[in-house]
C-alpha cells in the first residue's frame, strides 16, 4: 500500500491549470466565503465572524487561508478580481485582526534588550528544543503511513516554498535586502526549475504516491497546520510587519538543518530513494549556510539600520517557533494514539 493509499486520497492527472479547486468549506465561515467567491464580486459587503476562534479553528484559518491565495496561485473557478475586492479585503482584515490578536497573546516573547540584542535572542530561541519532536519520530518510528502525512501536511507550505517570504525584498534596502535575495535564490533553484525547492518537494511527494498538485490536500489538513502559512503571509503582505517576517525566516532557517537530516534519515529507513529524499539532503546543506545569512545579514542588519523593527524580528521568530510546537503536539498526539493527523474526507 502506498502512503497515499493509506490516508485515502489518490493520485490525480495534472491537467493544466496552476490553481486548484476551492476545497470543501469547514463551517459557517468558509460556507458563506465561498458561495460569495464562487460568483463575481457585485460590491455587497461580506461579513465573516470569528470571535472566539483559536489558532486550530479550521473554519477561520481555512478562510483566511483562502484570502491569502488570491494573492498567489488564486483558486479555480473563482474570479480574478476578487483578489483585490474591497468587500474581501474588509473580510479579511477582520480575520487578520484577530489572527495578530491570537499571536499577541499565544506566543511567549523572550525579554529583548535593544536592537543589538536581535542575534542573540534569536540564537537562544532556536536553540530552544523544547516540546515535541516530529523529526525524531519520523527518523526512528514513523511507518509510511505517518511519512506521507507528514508530508501532507508539509505540503501546504512546501509547494509554495519562499513566496511568502519574497514580499519582503521590495520592502528592505541595502545589506538585508541582498541577504535576502541570497537565500531566495536558492529557494528558487538558482533560476532552474528542476532545482526550486518546491520542485524538489514534489519529487518526494511523487515518491511516495501523493499527489504533488499544487492545494491538492488543502480540504485534508487541520487548522493549525493552515496556521502555520498563515501567520508567513499574514506577516509577508504587510509592510509594517516586515521585521516580523525577516525574523520568521531566520527562525526556519536556523531551525531547519537537524530536522531535515532526521527527515532524510527517515525516509530512507523507509525505503525512499534518493530523488524522494533530495528535499530533505538540500535543506541539511542549503539551511546550513541560510541559517548565517538570515541571522546576522537579514535580521541583525536590519535591526541595526531600523531598530524600531526589533521586537518584531523576535515576535516573527517567535510565532514561527511556537506554530511549529503547537503543531508538532497536534500530529503527534494523534499518531500516538494510533490515529490520522489528517482530517477524514467528507
Ligand atoms: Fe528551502
Ligand atoms: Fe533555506
Amino acid at each position: 500500500m502506498t502512503a497515499v493509499d493509506a490516508i485515502g486520497g489518490h493520485a490525480r492527472e495534472r491537467t493544466g491549470g496552476p490553481a486548484p479547486a476551492l476545497p470543501a468549506p469547514r463551517g459557517p465561515v468558509t460556507a458563506l466565503l465561498f458561495r460569495r467567491l464562487a460568483g463575481a464580486p457585485d460590491g455587497r459587503a461580506l461579513h465573516l465572524d470569528v470571535t472566539g476562534a483559536d489558532l486550530g479553528d479550521a473554519d477561520f484559518q481555512l478562510a483566511l487561508f483562502a484570502c491569502y491565495e488570491l494573492h498567489y496561485r488564486g483558486f479555480a473557478g473563482v474570479d480574478e478580481r476578487w483578489e483585490w475586492d474591497p468587500a474581501l479585503l474588509a473580510a479579511r482584515a477582520v480575520l487578520e485582526r484577530h489572527l495578530e490578536e491570537l499571536l499577541a497573546r499565544e506566543v511567549p516573547m523572550p525579554p529583548l534588550e535593544g536592537a543589538r540584542d536581535v542575534r542573540r535572542v534569536l540564537t537562544a530561541l532556536a536553540a530552544d528544543d523544547r516540546g515535541p519532536s516530529v523529526s525524531a519520530f519520523l527518523a526512528q518510528r514513523a511507518g509510511r503511513e505517518q511519512f506521507g502525512e507528514f508530508v501532507v501536511h508539509r505540503s501546504i507550505y512546501h509547494l509554495k516554498e519562499a513566496d511568502p517570504h519574497t514580499w519582503a525584498i521590495p520592502r528592505l534596502a541595502g545589506g538585508p535586502k541582498a541577504a535576502l535575495v541570497e537565500i531566495q535564490a536558492d529557494e528558487y533553484g538558482g533560476g532552474r526549475t528542476e532545482r526550486m525547492h518546491s520542485e524538489l518537494f514534489r519529487a518526494t511527494m511523487r515518491g511516495l504516491g501523493l499527489d504533488d498538485s499544487y492545494g491538492a490536500y488543502l480540504g485534508r489538513v487541520p487548522g493549525i497546520t493552515l496556521a502555520i502559512s498563515n501567520a508567513m503571509s499574514l506577516f509577508g503582505l504587510h509592510r509594517r510587519l516586515r521585521g516580523a517576517l525577516a525574523g520568521h525566516l531566520a527562525a526556519l532557517e536556523m531551525t531547519s538543518s537537524l530536522p531535515n537530516r532526521r527527515y532524510a534519515q527517515g525516509l530512507r529507513r523507509l525505503g525512499g530513494d534518493a530523488g524522494t529524499a533530495r528535499f530533505y539532503d538540500e535543506h541539511v546543506q542549503a539551511d546550513a549556510v541560510h541559517e548565517q545569512i538570515a541571522a546576522h545579514d537579514l535580521c541583525a542588519a536590519l535591526a541595526a539600520d531600523e531598530p524600531a523593527l526589533a521586537a518584531d524580528i523576535v515576535f516573527g521568530a517567535a510565532c514561527a517557533l511556537e506554530l511549529e510546537r503547537l503543531w508538532a503536539g497536534y500530529v503527534l498526539a494523534r499518531w500516538e494514539r494510533g490515529d490520522t493527523s489528517l482530517c477524514r474526507l467528507p
